[in-house]
């Protein structure tokens, strides 16, 4: 390996195959956003730039936070998804990820030894037997998804310990937060400050919309 691996300014830029799993979040999309207070097909979306400039910046985010996405987990994908989610599992498949079981290990969870472990859903259950016979032949992507949410989570039990992991090995290594970097002469003083002192995508919006007099609402909390 090269000379530099041991300096403390080396950081590796790298994210696993995983991670890219981990996060596909396809089936919070629901058919329709709401854009103007009407439904329009979520592909419409798609390189349309009008939309955001017509709109605004803060009046886009105010009206996108006030809608609720949709239930994340299997058998709820919106159509226009469905093609996107079997390249999701053929890629699983092509770079040769471990079973589900085998990641819920290194997750230092038990590996499931039956159906009803992964999730009640009786239908899922059924499903995932008649297409896998055998717990451990569950694939990552389908039985990180498979497993239900508990209340008051977007994810389930997996995906979840899997994004903590992921903070301290990918996310918070990257080379932007290494200290010789991450610091006043890099951002300059005021830059520094701002860093410092933003806390939340609310402000982040708010400070880059021309209507300093008008604050939008831009979280996904219900008051
Ligand atoms: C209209 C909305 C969206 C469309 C059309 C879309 C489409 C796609 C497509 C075509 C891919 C590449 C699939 C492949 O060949 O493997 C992809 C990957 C991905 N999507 Fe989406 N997506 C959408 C929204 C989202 C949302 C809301 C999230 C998460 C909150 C998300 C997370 C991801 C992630 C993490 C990947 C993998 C990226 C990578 O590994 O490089 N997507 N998406």
């Amino acid at each position: 390996s090269p000379a530099f691996t041991n300096q403390k300014w080396y950081r590796q830029n790298w994210m696993t195959v995983e991670f890219g799993l981990v996060y596909r979040w396809h089936s919070a999309l629901p058919e329709t956003l709401t854009y103007d207070s009407k439904q329009i097909p979520m592909m419409d979306s798609l390189w349309n730039n009008e939309m955001l400039i017509n709109k605004g910046l803060g009046p886009l985010f105010e009206e996108t936070c006030s809608q609720p996405g949709s239930k994340i987990g299997l058998f709820n994908t919106s159509e226009f998804l469905i093609p996107v989610e079997l390249k999701s599992i053929e890629l699983g498949r092509q770079a040769q990820l471990a079973s589900y079981n085998d990641y819920r290990e290194m997750c230092q969870f038990p590996r499931v030894t039956d159906f009803d472990q992964i999730t009640a859903d009786e239908d899922t259950q059924r499903e995932l037997k008649r297409l896998y016979g055998d717990v451990n032949k569950i694939e990552f992507y389908v039985g990180l998804y498979a497993e239900d949410v508990p209340q008051n989570s977007a994810v389930g039990a997996l995906v979840t310990r899997m994004i903590a992991v992921d903070a301290f090995s990918q996310a918070l290594t990257n080379p932007l937060l290494a200290e010789n970097i991450f610091n006043e002469e890099t951002f300059s003083q005021v830059g520094w400050e701002v860093i410092q002192n933003t806390n939340t995508l609310s402000e982040l919006v708010n400070r880059n919309s021309p209507q300093q007099d008008k604050k939008y609402k831009v979280t996904f909390d219900n008051p």
